[in-house]
């Protein structure tokens, strides 16, 4: 399962995804990209997973808040739930207009946690990804990786209280980390590995030697 070659683009759009365990730095990379971009003449919409629209908000509290969703099945079916209608709300009408959409966590993390780890069937999650997502797939998955003594450091530096899911502790977020690399060093280049053990400014340069000719494609297409 890839996004299409160039030459079939059902959409003008560019659709990017950050993912990595708790803690690996998503939301601050996601932040320093959309400037990135902005200086490109580009605006981007970050969403975040689950959420991003009044459902996928609804079902964010049912997974994470209070004891969450023990049934990994059930859990996928949910976080699949709030994906689908993110797409149909807001991801296929942005990249029908052009824009440049960056998922902060996507399909990846359901294949992580419910799949390898949660032990939900890999065929089946990337049978429902495909409907989820139809032509509006990532075209480049950035998986911020860190190793799992970086990330519970980061996480215990980090203000507010542990969700559902970080509550399950050291050995769980250990095993997500490897399901991680796992996944991506199956799915590379799509989704690609960026150490992400080094400071905001390195790991953003990183990403951008990642990112970077994806956006100029962008530009070339949508800029003018
Ligand atoms: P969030 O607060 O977004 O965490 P972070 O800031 O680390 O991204 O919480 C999302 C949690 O939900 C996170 O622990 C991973 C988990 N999750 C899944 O288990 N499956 C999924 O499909 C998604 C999108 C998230």
């Amino acid at each position: 399962m890839r996004p299409e070659p160039d030459t079939e683009r059902a959409h003008p759009g560019l659709l990017l995804a950050f993912e990595g365990v708790d803690g690996s730095g998503k939301t601050t990379q996601i932040e320093r990209l959309v400037e990135h971009a902005r200086g490109h003449g580009i605006d981007a919409r970050i969403l975040r997973e689950p959420g991003g629209t009044k459902l996928g908000e609804e079902l964010r509290r049912v997974l994470l808040e209070g004891p969450g969703v023990e049934d990994a099945l059930l859990a996928a079916l949910l976080f699949m739930a709030s994906r689908r209608r993110l797409v149909t709300a807001e991801i296929e009408p942005a990249l029908a207009r052009g824009e440049l959409v960056i998922l902060d966590r996507s399909f990846v993390s359901t294949w992580v946690y419910q799949g390898v780890v949660g032990g939900v069937d890999a065929e089946l999650l990337e049978r429902l990804t495909r409907e989820v997502h139809g032509a509006a797939l990532p075209e480049l998955v950035l998986l911020l990786d860190l190793d799992a003594t970086a990330a519970r450091a980061r996480r215990a530096a980090r203000a507010g209280e542990a969700d559902a899911i970080e509550k399950r502790g050291n050995d769980y977020m250990d095993r997500i980390g490897v399901a991680f690399r796992e996944i991506a060093e199956a799915r590379a280049p799509w989704i690609q590995r960026v150490d992400a053990d080094a400071s905001v400014d390195d790991v953003h340069a990183r990403c951008l030697r990642v990112v970077e000719p994806h956006l100029e494609a962008l530009a070339e297409r949508v800029v003018r």
